[in-house]
C-alpha cells in the first residue's frame, strides 16, 4: 500500500514537472538534480500538497534549511523563523504563550510546532493562508515579528554569493526571487514529518502500550477523537471549544477571515501528535499542561452561541482517568524530527 502511494506521488511529481517545462511562466524553474523521495507514513492519506508545482529536491531543502535559520530575513537581523519556531519544540515555541518578535514585541499567537504540513492546506489558526509559500510573507512583514519587507530581504539575499550557488543548484539559474524563496522555504517545511510515536509503532506492531496508555486511547477514541481524528490527530475544522475570549488580544478566530458571524471564536483543531512537548496550549497559549486542557474540557468550558454542540455539556473525567489519557497523549511523542540533524542549523 505505501509503495503503491510512493509510486503514485512519483509520478504525479514527473508528469508535474512536464508540465512546468512546458509552461511559459514557470520556464526558469529547473528543480534541483537530487529528487527527493516523499514517503508517506504508514496509515496516513495522501499528502494535499502540490508537489507538481514545486518537486522536493535535496538543492530545494538546503537553501529552504538555510533561509529557514537566516536572521538576514528580519530587520535587524535577530529573528529568523527559527526563533521562534525551535527544533526541539517540534519548530513550536515552547515555554512561552506568546513568541518574541522584532523590538521584543510580543506575536499575537502562539507559534505553532511545524509537522506534517504536506497533509494541511489552511495555514493559522484561523486558516487565513492557503498555502505554504503564501504563509511565508506573513511573519516577515509582520512589524511584530520580523518586521521587514521582502524588497530588503531579496537585496540582501542577492548581496551574498553563496545564495546566488544555492539558488542556482535549487532552481536551474541564480536568480533570486520571492517566489523562489517561497518554495524553498515549504521544501523545508514540507519536509518535518513525525510518524514515529510509540502510537504509531503500536500501530505497527513494533510496541505495546502499557496498561495506562491503552485505557487512555479507549477514552481518546470515545471523547476527543471526533475532533482530533487518527491518524494526523485533527479533522482540520474550526471550532469553538468555549474559551474565554482573552481581553487583550480580542481574537475572534475565524471570524477574522470569513467576515461569519457563525464562525466567531472557532479557531482550527490543532493535531495532537506531539503534544507532550509543544507547550503552551491553545492559540495563545493560555494553559501550561495537558492537564489544564483536559481540565478545560471538563470545568471551564463557556457557553455561547457558536460553541460546538459537542461540547455543551463538557466532558468529564474522574481524576484515574485524567492520568489515563495523559499517559496517553505522552505517547503520541516522537524524536525522530527533534533530534534529526538534516534539521540542525546549517553551518
Ligand atoms: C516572531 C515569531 C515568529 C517568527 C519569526 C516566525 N513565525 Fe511562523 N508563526 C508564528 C506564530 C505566532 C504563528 C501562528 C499564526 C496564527 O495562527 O495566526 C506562526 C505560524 C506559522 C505557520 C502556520 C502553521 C500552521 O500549521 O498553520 C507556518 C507555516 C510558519 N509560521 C512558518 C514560518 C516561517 C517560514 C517563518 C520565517 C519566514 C516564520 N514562520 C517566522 C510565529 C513566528
Ligand atoms: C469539538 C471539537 C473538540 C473536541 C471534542 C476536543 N477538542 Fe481538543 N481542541 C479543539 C480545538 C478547536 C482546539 C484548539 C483551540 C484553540 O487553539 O483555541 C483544541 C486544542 C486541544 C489541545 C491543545 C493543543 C495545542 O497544541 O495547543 C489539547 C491538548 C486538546 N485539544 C486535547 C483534547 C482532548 C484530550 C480531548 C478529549 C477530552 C479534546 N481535545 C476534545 C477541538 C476539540
Amino acid at each position: 500500500m505505501k509503495w503503491r502511494l510512493i509510486l503514485i506521488l512519483f509520478i504525479i511529481i514527473l508528469s508535474g514537472s512536464f508540465v512546468i517545462h512546458s509552461c511559459r511562466k514557470d520556464q526558469e524553474d529547473v528543480p534541483g538534480k537530487t529528487l527527493l523521495a516523499f514517503t508517506i507514513p504508514n496509515g496516513f492519506p495522501p499528502p494535499l500538497y502540490n508537489f507538481s508545482k514545486n518537486p522536493l529536491t535535496e538543492e530545494g531543502f538546503q537553501l529552504g534549511r538555510m533561509l529557514f535559520y537566516d536572521g538576514r530575513l528580519s530587520k535587524d537581523g535577530h529573528y529568523p523563523c527559527a526563533s521562534c519556531h525551535h527544533q526541539v519544540a517540534v519548530f513550536g515555541t515552547y515555554d512561552h504563550d506568546l513568541s518574541h518578535g522584532y523590538n521584543d514585541q510580543h506575536s499575537n499567537r502562539n507559534a505553532p510546532a511545524l509537522f506534517n504540513l504536506a497533509w494541511k492546506n489552511e495555514f493559522h489558526a484561523d486558516g487565513k493562508y492557503k498555502s505554504l509559500e503564501e504563509e511565508c510573507l506573513d511573519p516577515i512583514q509582520r512589524p511584530n515579528q520580523m518586521a521587514e519587507e521582502i524588497g530588503n530581504v531579496i537585496t540582501k539575499l542577492r548581496n551574498d554569493e553563496h545564495y546566488h550557488h544555492m539558488f542556482k543548484a535549487a532552481f536551474g539559474s541564480d536568480e533570486i526571487t520571492i517566489e523562489r524563496m517561497e518554495k524553498a522555504l515549504a521544501q523545508f517545511m514540507v519536509s518535518m514529518i513525525t510518524a514515529n510515536s510509540k502510537y504509531d509503532q503500536v500501530k505497527r506492531g513494533a510496541a505495546t502500550f502499557t496498561d495506562y496508555e491503552q485505557r487512555g486511547y479507549a477514552l481518546f477514541q470515545a471523547k476527543c477523537a471526533s475532533c482530533h481524528p487518527e491518524p494526523l490527530f485533527t479533522d482540520m475544522s474550526y471550532r469553538n471549544i468555549g474559551l474565554k475570549l482573552n481581553d487583550n488580544l480580542k481574537d475572534f478566530g475565524r471570524l477574522v477571515v470569513t467576515g461569519k458571524k457563525e464562525d466567531s471564536l472557532k479557531f482550527r483543531v490543532p493535531s495532537l501528535r506531539n503534544v507532550s512537548i509543544t507547550y503552551p496550549y491553545m492559540h495563545d497559549g493560555r494553559y501550561a499542561s495537558l492537564n489544564s486542557c483536559i481540565e478545560h474540557y471538563g470545568n471551564n468550558v463557556q457557553q455561547g452561541t457558536t460553541l460546538d454542540p459537542l461540547l455543551t455539556n463538557g466532558i468529564h473525567f474522574n481524576s484515574s482517568e485524567v492520568i489515563d489519557l495523559v499517559a496517553f497523549l505522552r505517547a503520541l511523542t516522537d524524536s525522530t524530527l527533534t533530534k534529526d540533524p538534516r534539521f540542525y542549523l546549517a553551518h
